[in-house]
């Protein structure tokens, strides 16, 4: 049974059953991942960005016979921003290929289309059966990455020391756990406008001016995800030159995901990309004691970046896509198929 739900009013047990569904989604698709834990997995599911929507729907098994509610065995939501509808769908390794994915994409496709919006798009892993299952609906791919995989058991400390100090002069770099401060704010900002030549997706939203700046990081800690800054100010301005941003999430302690990193056009060459990057990592290991790996996704045709994040020690993992596909096609084209 297909429902809508909302994780702000949920009980815990259900809360708790999603949780083992992704764990054993995880499992199955992603063995390396580490486990999801239950800390802030309700406000992780609940919050969003100030004018931003999530629709949530669940699939349940039937009540148990000592009147014991059924386990949420699929899931989905739909995050509603500008025009677009992104989309997140889970279902239990155990009620595969029943037509429960199918059902779960068109119940949340339906109000996309009826809250006026244009497309859906939806990140897909690379190498798991989501591939085909998309693929099958008619989504198109629009966009490739690569996740990859720092594992910090294998950094050389004493050499990335090096890298961290390797910064030209008239620059210093600066680290701020839980986000820039305030004073920062308008530079950062200003940073992140300039240039757009960073490490996520259309599908992740960066903030580029100072009010979303300071909602969207006021929205990371509510959902439990602890944001860490390492900034390159350019000592004769004042601008800031570069930032990199690394996220713990209560959820996934031990790995950490790499956010933006941007060196700001007038102030490349100087090594800062390298110098902020090992910096970051060397303030890590002694602020977040569970961390032993971070992850980071790249566009393809980034080469200086990946050259960089290949020194530090990241190995390529997975290709991660973005897919996306017009609503009222994929409505039509999932009714007619019913
Ligand atoms: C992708 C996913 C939602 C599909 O759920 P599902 O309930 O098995 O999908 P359906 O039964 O509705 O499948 C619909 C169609 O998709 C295609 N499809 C789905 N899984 C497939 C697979 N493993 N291989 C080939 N085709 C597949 C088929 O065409 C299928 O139709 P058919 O069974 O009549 O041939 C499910 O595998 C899942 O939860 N994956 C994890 C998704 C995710 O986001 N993970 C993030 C962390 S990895």
């Amino acid at each position: 049974m297909v429902r809508e739900w909302d994780p702000r009013t949920a009980s815990s047990a259900e809360i708790a059953s999603l949780l083992d569904t992704l764990n054993a989604v995880l499992a199955a698709d992603l063995p390396q991942d580490p486990p999801w834990r239950e800390s802030s997995m309700r406000e992780y599911l609940a919050e969003v960005m100030p004018g931003e929507r999530r629709i949530s729907w669940v699939a349940q098994a039937e009540q148990a016979a000592d009147g014991s509610p059924g386990a949420i065995l699929g899931h989905v939501h739909v995050l509603l921003l500008g025009d677009i509808g992104v989309l997140e769908v889970l279902v239990h390794p155990s009620e595969r290929r029943t037509g429960l994915g199918r059902d779960l994409v068109l119940t949340a496709a339906r109000r996309v289309y009826q809250e006026g919006f244009q497309s859906i798009g939806v990140e897909v892993v690379g190498d798991t059966p989501a591939v085909a299952f998309y693929e099958s609906l008619g989504f198109s791919k629009e966009y490739v990455e690569t996740r990859s995989v720092l594992d910090l058991s294998g950094v050389d400390w004493a050499e990335l020391s090096e890298m961290a100090t390797g910064i030209s002069a008239g620059y210093h770099l600066e680290f701020h756990p839980g986000g820039p401060p305030d004073e920062l704010i308008e530079a950062y900002a200003r940073a992140k406008a300039e240039v757009r030549d960073v490490e996520d997706g259309e599908l992740r939203p960066s903030s580029y001016d100072p009010q979303r700046l300071r909602d969207s990081l006021d929205c990371l800690h509510r959902r439990g995800m602890k944001p860490y800054i390492v900034l390159a100010l350019h000592e004769q301005t004042g601008e800031v030159a570069g930032l990199t941003e690394v996220v713990v999430p209560a959820q996934h302690p031990t790995r950490a995901d790499q956010y933006d990193t941007i060196v700001v056009q007038d102030h490349r060459g100087y090594g800062i990309d390298r110098a902020i990057k090992a910096r970051m990592l060397m303030e890590l290991r002694s602020a977040e004691a569970e961390l032993t790996e971070v992850q980071t996704w790249n566009a393809q045709a980034n080469e200086a970046m990946l050259k960089v994040n290949a020194e530090l020690g990241y190995r390529p993992d997975r290709e991660w896509c973005e897919y996306s596909i017009d609503v009222a096609e994929l409505v039509h084209r999932l009714d007619a198929g019913r």
